[in-house]
């Protein structure tokens, strides 16, 4: 897995028509659901920032951003990221499986955003992290989640997914994955094809990666578990379900 990151992580804005144009437009959507859930609160703890996308877009409107993830590369690409836009985000390489360790506790919100906790492939590993990012969190302080809903999407083998083309400093690129269905796990294949418009010559980058399509409601009951109030699934806010959760005022 953290190959698969690793490896994306210069690739990573490829995904995105144009990432700039999503960071500032899920940076809006964000606020905007933060601020109804929990007004006033402005300090954040990204526990799966990746290259930054969410980190980058909430430092960018205010936000306090303490930031990490598992993929040393894709932390190296958000403090350069950072850096271009003027942002001071304290980033750094954490398992979001053993977060309050590496972050202590005491912020107001803790986020995972863009499918990211699905990484984590069975109950007990999803519940050792909500437990965790409850144990960050200051009384009264939020959790926000959003994932693939699961229960959306065919299941089967040879499943492609497109993402279009983008040309980019003379090269055109081409991401698409392939989804293998084993049971409620997947295999991922994320391909892009780097195609040089220039010399004709082109080249497929390929990297590998296994998820769990547990649904929104199976996470709803594990963020329960792990002590979240106020747990519920909010539609319709962002391009993926948002799961949120509060920790009692009385910690
Ligand atoms: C789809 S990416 C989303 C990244 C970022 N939120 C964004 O939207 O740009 C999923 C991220 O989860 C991270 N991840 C997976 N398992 C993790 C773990 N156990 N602890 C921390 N990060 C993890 C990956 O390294 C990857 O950066």
């Amino acid at each position: 897995m953290t190959d698969f990151y690793d490896d994306l992580a210069p690739l990573y804005h490829l995904i995105f028509p144009n990432w700039n144009d999503s960071i500032q437009r899920q940076g809006e959507q964000l606020d905007r659901v933060i601020q109804s859930e929990w007004p006033g609160y402005r300090m954040v703890l990204d526990v799966s920032c990746g290259v930054g996308t969410q980190s980058l877009a909430l430092a960018g409107r205010g936000y306090s951003v303490v930031a990490s993830d598992l993929s040393a590369m894709a932390i190296e690409r958000a403090r350069r990221e950072a850096e271009l836009r003027g942002l001071a985000i304290d980033f750094s390489v954490a398992d979001m499986r053993t977060v309050n360790q590496a972050h202590g506790t005491g912020h107001d919100l803790v986020i995972s955003c863009d499918n990211s906790v699905p990484h984590l492939l069975n109950d007990d590993d999803l519940l050792l992290a909500f437990q965790q990012f409850l144990a960050c969190l200051r009384p009264g302080g939020g959790c926000l989640i959003t994932v693939r809903d699961y229960e959306r999407e065919e299941r089967g083998t040879n499943l492609v997914k497109h993402y279009g083309a983008r040309v980019e400093n003379g090269k055109r690129y081409v991401p698409f994955q392939v989804w293998d269905f084993d049971g409620d796990h997947y295999d991922l294949s994320f391909f892009v094809v780097e195609d040089d418009l220039g010399t004709g010559q082109a080249k497929t980058h390929v990297m590998r990666s296994r998820y769990y399509a547990v649904s929104v409601e199976r996470l709803c009951e594990l963020m329960r578990q792990a002590g979240f109030e106020s747990v519920r699934r909010i539609d319709d806010a962002f391009y993926q379900p948002i799961l949120v959760g509060t920790k009692s005022v009385s910690g």
